[in-house]
């Protein structure tokens, strides 16, 4: 019997698994986060961590667990892992891939229809008193049918994309780590971002980025706040330098009240819900369920992290 600290409760089944599977399971109580203390004592005599995206887990914090020997995190990304920090210590990292791929592919078309079409503003227009009439020049969107969708990011989520895309008309190109970005972002009429947060993306979307697109051109962001500047955006946003935005992930999350991004004009935002349906969460939890219960056995975890940059 091993020892397992759950960040969060879960929906789905993960907890029971774990404990059929014989594990002592503590699981972290309400709907916020551990603090930093509440995680630091739930690892310290744990054998198995379950974290969330929301939680931060560094050399500091694996120090403070000797027992640690697996840690399954209930996201595809791992950018909240120090991943060097586990490897150096032996503790194997696991991440819930392959299972949200579709989930945050129809979030990323949501969010991309919703765009080109203004829904949210025309939303607020409709409610807050401004739809006078029919407008033959009111709420004009971008067509679909023809215009060039630039996904950063090859992986498993932005073929996904790809292929919702395809139905619609859109021209779709790809650009990955070799690529010539600017040039790519010079063509696009919509940007969308499925490339992990790390030290490569990081600010991947900068002022010069920006500068690069189309003052029409769209902005979608499913994959993590800090692949784009945020601070670039809204000076972007606000001088038209683009023409809008689509936000699942910001930086921080979720912005302060008094953050700007909240006033940039035609700027979306949703809270992080790419992964957000029932049948999705609970898979990530059975994925994340899978690799503590193959490594506290001492086996390979099925979904492991990807290796980290210097291993
Ligand atoms: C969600 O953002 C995830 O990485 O799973």
């Amino acid at each position: 019997m091993a020892k397992i600290f759950v960040a969060r409760a879960l929906p789905g089944d993960a907890i029971e698994r774990l404990r059929a599977a014989g594990h002592e399971v503590t699981v972290h109580g309400g709907s916020m986060p551990p603090t930093r203390e509440e995680l630091t004592a739930g690892v310290a005599d744990a054998d198995g961590l379950l974290s969330l995206l929301t939680d931060r887990v560094d050399g500091e914090l694996l120090d403070s667990a000797p027992q640690l020997r697996a840690v399954a995190n209930l996201a595809v990304g791992c950018d909240n892992i120090d991943l060097a920090a586990a490897a150096e210590r032996g503790v194997p990292v696991g991440v819930a891939a392959h299972v949200l791929t579709d989930a945050t592919a129809d979030l990323t078309m949501a969010l991309l229809l919703a765009a080109a079409r203004n829904i949210s503003q025309g939303e607020r227009d409709a409610r807050e008193g401004r739809w006078k009439t029919w407008e033959p020049e009111g709420w004009l969107g971008l067509e679909l049918r023809g215009a060039k969708l630039l996904i950063i990011g090859r992986g498993r989520i932005g073929q996904a994309v790809a292929e919702r895309a395809t139905p619609f008309g859109l021209q779709i190109s790809f650009t990955g780590r070799d690529d010539d970005l600017h040039a790519a972002l010079a063509e696009a009429d919509i940007v969308t971002l499925h490339c992990p947060l790390n030290e490569q993306t990081r600010h991947l979307i900068d002022d010069a980025a920006l500068a690069a697109m189309k003052p029409t051109a769209l902005l979608i962001n499913t994959t993590r706040g800090g692949v784009v500047d945020q601070t670039a955006l809204i000076k972007a946003l606000q001088a038209g330098t683009i023409a809008g935005a689509a936000l699942d992930v910001t930086d921080p999350e979720p912005p302060p009240a008094d953050d700007p991004i909240y006033d940039a004009p035609n700027c979306l935002i949703v809270p992080h819900i790419g992964s957000a349906t029932a049948t999705t969460r609970a898979a990530m939890g059975n994925c994340a369920a899978d690799n503590l219960i193959a490594a506290l056995a001492g086996e390979p975890m099925p979904t492991p992290a990807p290796a980290p940059p210097s291993a």
